[in-house]
């Protein structure tokens, strides 16, 4: 029925897939010049595609369920595509600001990462998108390349003023390993992380709470941290360490204080969290990942009722440790389990969340899968 050749009359010339992601620790860290520890999810977007001669970019989306949308790709330009469609023009436009000569495409784009979960749909298919044009158009680019590419996309083309951590997750990650991510320079490390050899696994609760970083409020909170680098001489606030904090903090007004505090201890965080992986100690990340969220609830003010009850109710069922993972207001929450008993600390969410009159969240496990790849 809707396959590519029903839609388009002819035969794709290859299929890319690119993950969603987890941050396992981290958060609120990367446009602040920080670390990141994400590992990619099973659950991928994937793009068939086919060039096209004549300079249209024509989409189809088995989510958007509505017919092929037609675009030029020489009028690409930002603000003027609505929905869905806009991610994957501005990857498109975006290559093409770069100085890369793209033209046209047919493509196909299928999805299973849950959307506004927090968990990067967005990010997932912007990277798939280019990944296919990266080999289509022979442009030679390297995955943290295309990950910039993806970033500048939905920056600039989208108007969401994220950081780059979705995107180098998206493109980079490896299966087995969380991506040590330093968001200053790009330059990491792939940190092994074997969840089922050390009996444990992590739950991925979507609170179901839609979060919308367009919103404003993410660029708000962005703004705040530069004020705070600016006020204090520093070029972003990844310059500042845990000892710094009782000089510096007293220098900013009281609203940025807790704002810094916050991305200095998670930054912290971050290296114990790594430290914890590369001694193969994984269940001592819990009270890592549970400290995380009280900094991102009572600092960071990003929670919402429905994460603090997520993380709340796993932690007294048994998880070693839960926090909310991405953006925040809303999306999904992770949790550290021993195996066993991930389907005990799952009901015990929900029902917290009956008793709460909340709606049922989804929970799904997660395992550190590949990047971005080419399937055919
Ligand atoms: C969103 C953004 C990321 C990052 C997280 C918070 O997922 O896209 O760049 O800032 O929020 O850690």
């Amino acid at each position: 029925m809707n396959s590519f050749t029903d839609l388009y009359g002819h035969a794709p010339e290859g299929e890319w897939a690119a993950p969603g992601r987890v941050n396992l620790i981290g958060e609120h860290t990367d446009y602040n010049g920080g670390f990141v520890l994400p590992i990619a999810l099973p659950q991928t977007v994937r793009a068939q595609a086919r060039r096209r001669p004549d300079g249209l970019l024509r989409l189809w989306s088995a989510q958007g369920k509505g017919p092929v949308r037609e675009l030029s790709v020489a009028e690409l330009a930002p603000g003027a595509v609505p929905g869905w469609v806009a991610y994957p023009a501005a990857v498109v436009w975006a290559l093409r600001e770069a100085g890369y000569e793209v033209g046209g495409a047919d493509l196909r784009l299928d999805s299973d990462v849950p959307s506004g979960a927090g968990l990067s749909s967005s990010a997932a298919l912007e990277c798939a998108v280019a990944a296919a044009y990266n080999d289509l158009y022979g442009l030679g680019l390297s995955a943290p390349d295309l990950a910039l590419i993806a970033q500048r996309a939905e920056n600039a083309f989208v108007g969401v003023p994220c950081g780059i951590m979705d995107q180098m997750a998206s493109m980079c990650c490896r299966e087995g390993s969380a991506l040590y991510l330093d968001s200053r320079d790009l330059t990491g490390r792939q940190v092994p992380i074997d969840l089922t050899g050390a009996g444990l696994a992590l739950l991925v609760i979507d609170t179901r709470v839609k979060h919308d970083l367009a919103d404003g409020a993410y660029a708000a909170l962005r703004a705040g941290c530069e004020r705070a680098a600016a006020l204090l001489g520093l070029p972003a606030l990844r310059s500042l360490a845990p000892s710094d904090l009782p000089a510096s903090l007293p220098r900013l007004p009281d609203e940025l204080r807790p704002l810094v505090r916050h991305v200095v201890t998670e930054n912290a965080r971050v290296e114990t969290a790594v430290a914890h992986l590369d001694t193969g100690d994984l269940t001592a990340l819990g009270p890592v990942l549970t400290a995380g969220h009280a900094s991102l609830r009572d600092d960071y003010r990003v929670s919402c009722p429905e994460t603090d009850l997520a993380v709340e109710a796993a932690v007294t069922a048994g998880a070693h440790g839960a926090r909310m993972t991405g953006g925040g207001f809303g999306g999904s929450v992770i949790a550290l389990v021993d195996a066993p008993r991930a389907p005990h600390v799952a009901t015990a969410v929900t029902t917290a969340f009956r008793h709460a009159a909340f709606t049922p969240p989804h929970t799904l496990t997660a395992t550190p899968a590949a990047g971005a790849r080419r399937l055919s």
